[in-house]
């Protein structure tokens, strides 16, 4: 009997969190390479809230997720059968792979990266993947930290935010405070991560805490999560103060009702700068990125967290994670 492979497709469009009528799991046979192609055999996913935006019917820097197509996921394989020089079987491959058991690579250029031999998995997906990266150049090329700034990251805990705190330290910041849901979280930022304050947003209005916390104002708001965070920090801006837009966690199940801004004129009154960026603008410098973030992680500073689920089917879980706040870290789908 031929081997079968499981994939999970969208099957609606959601409105809110994604369940099992949102997603549908199909059996289909494990695929034979075509000529250029590399059949991967899918170890890991990469858990992005971006995933969610890709589920939208909306306009986006990537295109939606069509209606019975498999979910669009970063990940995680090794290489199984293979008509690619590149991909040669028992490789390890970072790419597009997708909520499936197995993917098909083709030979469009940035299809796929082998990933060296030895490598932590979770590592290449997490403090060396696209969130750790996603910390280095949107703190430090839209941020532009400078030797004793007060830097606000919202999204603390997370995969992505965790990282700007700890490489906001090593650029000589003075103050950073970490905005994160819990006490839990809240004390391994301090305790574990060397920020130097955190406000646990679930247990009042962070506004009054960021003045007791800052009281020079913000210099940087890193920002992951956008809504009335993002309008707290807005008010306690420093002059000349940098926001780096980098997610808006908060709006991405109800897009169409996010509320708007009631401080954005701190903007002209503090001359501050608000900018946007995309990860994939960088691709061609991921070196610079990787070999920073990887001598860090070696001289200890910087340490890093992975919450793994295991089995494909539990995918759409671990999804939902990132938007209750049940990890602390990186998400990653073991298979
Ligand atoms: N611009 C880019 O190229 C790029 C690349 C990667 C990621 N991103 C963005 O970066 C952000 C973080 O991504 P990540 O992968 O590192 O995820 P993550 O931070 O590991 O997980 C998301 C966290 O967001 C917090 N959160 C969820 N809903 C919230 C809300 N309504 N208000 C406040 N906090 C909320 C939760 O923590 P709490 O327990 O603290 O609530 C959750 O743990 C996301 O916005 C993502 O879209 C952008």
């Amino acid at each position: 009997m031929t081997e079968q492979s499981r994939r999970l497709v969208l099957a609606q469009r959601p409105s809110g969190m994604v369940d099992d009528t949102i997603v549908r799991v199909e059996t289909v046979d494990v695929p034979e390479p075509g000529p250029g192609e590399a059949v991967v055999r899918v170890s890991h996913l990469s858990i992005d809230p971006t995933i969610r935006t890709w589920m939208d019917d909306a306009p986006g820097y990537l295109p939606p997720i069509e209606i019975d197509a498999v979910i669009r996921s970063g990940g995680l394989g090794t290489v199984v059968a293979s008509q690619n020089d590149h991909f040669p079987v028992g490789a390890t491959i970072f790419g597009m792979v997708g909520w499936q058991d197995h993917a098909v690579l083709d030979d469009t250029p940035g299809a796929g990266q082998v990933v060296p031999d030895g490598m932590d998995p979770t590592a290449v997906l997490s403090v060396f993947g696209v969130t750790g990266m996603t910390a280095y150049f949107g703190l430090l090329d839209i941020g532009q930290p400078k030797e004793g700034d007060t830097v606000v990251v919202s999204g603390a805990a997370g995969a992505t935010g965790s990282v700007v705190g700890q490489i906001a330290k090593i650029k000589g910041a003075a103050n950073v405070v970490g905005i994160a849901g819990g006490p839990e979280k809240c004390a391994w930022l301090v305790d574990e991560l060397g920020f130097d304050a955190a406000i646990d947003y679930k247990a009042g209005p962070v506004g009054p805490q960021l003045r007791k916390l800052c009281p020079d104002g913000i210099d940087i708001y890193f920002d992951n999560v956008g809504g009335e965070i993002l309008d707290a920090c807005l008010a306690n801006l420093a002059l000349n103060a940098r926001i780096v837009c980098c997610g808006a966690i908060s709006a991405y199940n109800d897009r169409g009702d996010a509320p708007g801004l009631k401080n954005y004129f701190s903007l002209i009154t503090r001359r501050a700068r608000m900018e946007g960026f995309l990860i994939l603008d960088f691709q061609d410098r991921f070196a610079e990125a990787q070999g920073d973030l990887f001598g860090w992680v070696l001289d200890g500073k910087i340490k890093h967290a992975v919450h793994v689920v295991d089995g494909l089917e539990h995918a759409p879980d671990a999804l939902n994670l990132l938007f209750t706040g049940g990890n602390t870290g990186k998400v990653i789908v073991a298979l």
